[in-house]
Order: structure tokens, then C-alpha cells, then sequence
């Protein structure tokens, strides 16, 4: 029988460097001989992929509806794609996950903690990631980034309260899941952080 393989999340606010650092860590567990896929929310599969669209695309949802979308997205995202390759004995390298909607619905768009959790056991079949790396920066900081990029979705946008929120929320999921999370300085280089994250790999997954 294959091991299943190791299902390992990137999340943070805007800029906080989330997509280089899961292409970096793809690229060394690839070199340490692992299968990896590297996937991203919303998205990562083709239902997925459409209602990222509808997220993206326009705002105005009523902040459950919108709750409602992202678990949607992640429903199809975790059947069709992260739970075939876990099985198969993949490791699943993936850009924002099931914290990204406590950290901006719950914690930004004060969607009820109680929807939140139905949702996740609806959606989730029981699913939770071997280690979540939470890249953490003062959001100012991080939208600075993301608009050097050129880079600008509707969240990002949004006012500085909202993701000070967001950032507080990161924080708080990593201060209740210690052993599920890591909280990293993302204001640290590239390499820095890429060096953190593959100790902490090694550390905790071995
Ligand atoms: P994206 O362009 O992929 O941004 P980033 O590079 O910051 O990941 O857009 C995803 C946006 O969707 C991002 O602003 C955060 C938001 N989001 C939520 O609000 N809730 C969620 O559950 C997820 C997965 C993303």
C-alpha cells in the first residue's frame, strides 16, 4: 500500500510572499525525492477555478454567501484534486486553504464562527493540513508588495482595519494550533524564509 503523502498549506495576508515560498518548497521536496503538486485557493481544480471567478470577479456578496463560495470552491478543490494525490502518496503543497476564510470572513468579515465550522465539516470530510506555515507581516507592508507587483484583487482593496483583522486572525489560529502551525516573520528576505520553512519541514514532517 502507497503512504498517503503530506498535505502542507502556505497562508498570510496580501504580499506576504505565500506563492514564491510554496514554489520554493515544491522545488526542494521535489530534489528530496518526494511527488509534490503545488496548487493554490480558490482554485486548483476546474469548478474551483470558475467560482474563483465569481470571488474575484465582483464583490458586493452578502459575507455568507461569499463564506458559502470559498467552501464551495474548496469542496471540489479537495475532491477532485488534494485528496486524489494525498492518497496516491503525493505531497500536496498548497497556497491558502481553510484559514484563509477564518482569517478574512470570520476574523475580516465577521462571519459567525459557528457557519464557519458547519461549513468546514461539510466541506472538509475531516481534512486538516500535516503543517500550516503562516507568513506573518504588518499588512501595510504587505499590500506595499502586492501593488509593486502590480497586482490588485477586490480584497486587497479593502480598508486598513479589515486587514489588520486578517493578520490578528493568522495570528490567533497559529497562538490555538501550535502543533499544526508556524508562525514565520514574512518581513525577512526570500531566502530567509525559504531556509525557515525547510527546517521546519524537516523538523516536523521529517
Ligand atoms: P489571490 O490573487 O490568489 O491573492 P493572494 O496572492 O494574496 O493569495 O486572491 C485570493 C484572494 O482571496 C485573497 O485576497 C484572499 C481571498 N480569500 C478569502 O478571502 N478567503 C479564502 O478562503 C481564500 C482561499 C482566499
Amino acid at each position: 500500500m502507497t503512504a498517503r503523502g503530506r498535505f502542507i498549506t502556505l497562508e498570510g495576508g496580501e504580499g506576504a510572499g505565500k506563492s514564491t515560498q510554496a514554489r520554493r518548497l515544491e522545488t526542494a521536496l521535489a530534489a528530496a525525492g518526494h511527488v509534490v503538486i503545488r496548487t493554490r485557493e480558490p482554485g486548483g481544480a476546474p469548478g474551483a477555478e470558475a467560482i474563483r471567478g465569481l470571488l474575484l470577479g465582483q464583490g458586493g456578496w452578502d459575507a455568507i454567501t461569499e463564506c458559502l463560495l470559498h467552501f464551495a470552491a474548496r469542496r471540489e478543490h479537495v475532491v477532485r484534486t488534494i485528496e486524489p494525490a494525498l492518497a496516491a502518496g503525493q505531497w500536496v503543497v498548497c497556497d491558502r486553504f481553510a484559514d484563509s476564510t477564518m482569517a478574512y470572513q470570520v476574523f475580516g468579515q465577521d462571519v459567525p464562527r459557528p457557519v464557519f465550522d458547519a461549513l468546514a465539516r461539510v466541506a472538509l470530510d475531516g481534512l486538516v493540513p500535516d503543517l500550516t506555515l503562516i507568513l506573518d507581516l504588518p499588512p501595510a507592508a504587505g499590500l506595499a508588495r502586492a501593488a509593486a507587483r502590480g497586482e490588485t484583487n477586490r480584497y486587497e482593496a479593502l480598508d486598513p482595519a479589515f486587514h489588520a483583522r486578517v493578520r490578528d486572525g493568522f495570528r490567533a489560529i497559529a497562538v490555538t494550533e501550535p502543533t499544526r502551525c508556524a508562525l514565520l516573520d514574512a518581513t525577512a528576505g526570500p531566502d530567509e524564509v525559504a531556509a525557515a520553512i525547510l527546517r521546519l519541514v524537516q523538523a516536523r514532517l521529517g
